[in-house]
């Protein structure tokens, strides 16, 4: 029997590399749903057109859609995953649109594959209380945390002693701080390694990216932030490791290629064939360093606001989300994303969250703050 797979946000870098990877795979992944934003239009009724999906989810309408099921509006992709049973859920939208999407899945008892880690950063608590009560699994897309999976297959969890997520450095790892200043949006958006959608992109550049996964890895592996550490690897050839109390470390090494996470998660516990070229290991230099918190200062606050972990880290994801477009709208520098991220928690810091509504009204809260800091 095919697994059943419903793709959100099918028109993304995730979305289409998904779709490579079940083209690969067709005897043993049957697409059922799709969904995208509306703004790809074109690339989605071509997705349509050869996956034949049952349904499928827009935020604004694509006009010429036919012949299949349609949801429009902004909760369709919620009403899609109620609507159409699929037995895995690939989330890959982009940013807080994957909050309640994801949210919706963790109540339908089937599996997760996960790449929007904004969602965990906001509701990692109630996702994953969610995701246990139904019996939902979530395995991680984002291949920092699928690497961490891989290495505790099998393993005594107990004995985890930390976990170390590598980070690439992203563009800027080796200019001066003080030129930072002047970077413009298609610097930000040039990453050496990977090839993303541009607010993962500027979130790389920024480190903020490491910062969210902190978060994620908090939720999806229930470990404290004192057992997270970071380590900048700039050929992203490690994806990252797991330190025992024995002092075994576990890595999980591989091409810089999204369709590998992507095809475990899919594939789990099975492997199936990713279409990625096998790793040349001759002349292969793999060096680490500490990361430079003076000079991406987003990732010590991403370590603070685990202090208030189901507060704090919906303020700093917001903030963080209008900061970005502000900048990639050429509204505030790029050394102006964490000044913003900062003054968005440090204001509403006083906020509780104990439920997932209190997370969508502290999110609006600080998109507000946030837009007002940024000028609109
Ligand atoms: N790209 C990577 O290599 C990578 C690696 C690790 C983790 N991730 C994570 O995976 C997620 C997706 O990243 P990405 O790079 O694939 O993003 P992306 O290229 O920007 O694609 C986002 C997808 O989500 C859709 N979308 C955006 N807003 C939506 C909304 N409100 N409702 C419905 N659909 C919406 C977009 O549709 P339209 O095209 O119609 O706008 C598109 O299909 C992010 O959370 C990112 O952090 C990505």
């Amino acid at each position: 029997m095919k697994l059943r797979v419903c793709i959100l946000g099918s028109t993304g870098s995730i979305g289409t590399q998904a779709l490579e990877v079940i083209r690969l795979n067709s005897d043993r992944f049957d697409v059922v749903a799709l969904s995208c934003s509306g703004k790809s239009c074109e690339l989605f009724l071509k997705q349509v057109e050869e996956f034949e999906p049952l349904a499928v989810a827009t935020v604004s309408e694509c006009s010429q859609l036919s012949g299949v099921r349609v949801f429009t509006g902004p909760d369709a992709n919620e009403r899609l995953i109620e609507e159409v049973e699929a037995d895995i859920y690939l989330v890959a939208l982009s940013g807080t649109s994957g909050i309640m999407p994801t949210y919706k899945a963790a109540a339908t008892g089937k599996r997760i594959a996960l790449a929007n880690k904004e969602s965990l950063v906001s509701a990692g608590r109630f996702i994953v209380e969610r995701a246990r009560l139904f019996g939902t699994e979530i395995i991680p897309v984002d291949s920092e945390h699928s690497a961490i999976f891989q290495c505790l297959l099998g393993q005594d969890t107990d004995a985890v002693k930390r976990i170390i997520l590598t980070a690439s450095g992203g563009p800027f790892l080796n200019i001066p701080v003080e030129q930072l200043k002047q970077v413009s949006p298609e610097d930000a958006l040039k990453h050496p390694c990977w090839n993303m959608g541009p607010k993962v992109t500027v979130d790389s550049a920024t480190m903020m990216n490491k910062g969210l996964e902190v978060i994620e890895a908090r939720w999806l592996f229930g470990l404290p932030p004192e057992s997270i550490e970071v380590v900048v690897h700039p050929q992203a050839i490690v994806h990252s490791m797991v330190e025992f109390w024995d002092g075994s470390i576990m890595a999980q090494l591989g091409t810089p290629d999204m369709r590998i996470p992507i095809s475990f998660a899919l594939g789990y516990p099975f492997r199936v064939p990713s279409g990625v070229k096998s790793l040349n290991f001759y002349n292969l230099c793999l060096t680490f360093e500490k990361p430079d918190t003076q000079k991406f200062p987003l990732l010590d606050l991403a370590y603070r606001a685990l202090e208030r972990e189901d507060v704090l880290p919906v303020i700093l994801n917001a903030a963080n989300e209008v900061a970005v477009n502000a900048f990639l709208e050429r509204r505030i520098a790029f050394t102006d994303i964490p000044k913003v991220v900062e003054m968005c928690m440090d204001g509403l810091s006083d906020r509780e969250v104990s439920s997932i509504e209190d997370v969508l009204r502290l999110h609006e809260e600080s998109v507000s703050t946030a837009l007002e800091i940024v000028g609109g």
